[in-house]
């Protein structure tokens, strides 16, 4: 299965009426325990991580660093609930994502987690308003949507371009506007995926202070993957992959 895929999951009564998870004493926490990940593969399974567990609170930030292939993107897919472990658990605010049902995941992953990818997937199509506020179609209380996210792109430096396509902006640009957008429905859990890369220094550098400074105002918990050395610098705590496992840089 491709990692983009999630396993859908049939929507069945006893599933939804099921009793909520227990969550005292979890409240702002994103728990990673024994996580595993094979893959399978014509030649057999190929393992990718092993034995991944560390905590963080609200407000804390991590960047996670590694070779190419190391496992990163399918660590933070994981904890973004696109895709599952093989084995082990992964509870944010208390919750386990894997334990829902589809439409349960899907207003888990809405409301509580933020992705920029490396290559900002904007809507050709959308204005850089209307991309922001995608993630508010499918969300319930829409009554301050528009507002907020003309602060946020107040916030990211980019007022004078509410109008734009994708298109006509630069690529830092681009990736500051991927940032509102992920941050539009308060997500508790942001987790971005080498966000500078495609980026030269100087926009690089720029969406970095943007992403430091936002997850200082909104106090998420924030995942970086990143190769950039100056950016993985700014954080307090540092992981890095090796041979499937993560340790402390
Ligand atoms: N859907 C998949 N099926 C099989 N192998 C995969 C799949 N996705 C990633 N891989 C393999 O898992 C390893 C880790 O990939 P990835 O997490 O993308 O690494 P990184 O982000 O650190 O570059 C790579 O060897 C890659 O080929
Ligand atoms: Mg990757």
């Amino acid at each position: 299965m491709n990692r983009h895929q999630v396993p859908l999951r049939p929507l069945v009564a006893e599933k939804l009426e099921s009793p909520k998870p227990h969550t005292e004493g979890r409240f702002g926490l994103l728990e990673v325990s024994e996580v595993n990940k094979e893959y399978p593969t014509p030649r057999g399974a190929l393992k990718v991580l092993s034995g991944i567990s560390f905590t963080l609170s609200r407000g804390g930030a991590t960047a996670i660093m590694g070779p190419s292939g190391s496992g990163k993107s399918t660590l933070l897919h994981i904890l973004g609930a696109l895709d599952s472990p093989s084995s082990g658990h992964v509870r944010l605010d208390g919750v386990n994502p894997f334990e829902l049902d589809e439409r349960a995941l899907a207003n888990f992953r809405n409301q509580k987690i933020g992705f920029v990818f490396q290559d900002h997937c904007l809507m050709p199509q959308c204005s850089v308003l209307e991309n922001v506020l995608v993630p508010t179609l499918v969300s319930r209380a829409s009554n301050h949507h528009p507002e907020r996210a003309r602060k946020l792109l107040d916030q990211v430096g980019l007022s004078e371009r509410l109008d734009h396509r994708p298109a006509e902006l630069s690529g830092g640009e681009k990736q500051r506007v991927a940032l509102a957008r992920a941050l539009i429905n308060e997500p508790m859990l942001l987790l971005c995926d080498e966000p500078t890369g495609n980026l030269d220094s100087k926009s690089a550098e720029t969406v970095a202070s943007i992403l430091l400074e936002l997850h200082a105002r909104q106090k998420t918990i924030l995942i970086v993957v990143t190769h950039n050395a100056d950016l993985a610098a700014k954080f307090p705590v540092r992981y890095e992959m090796v041979e499937q496992c993560i340790r402390q840089a």
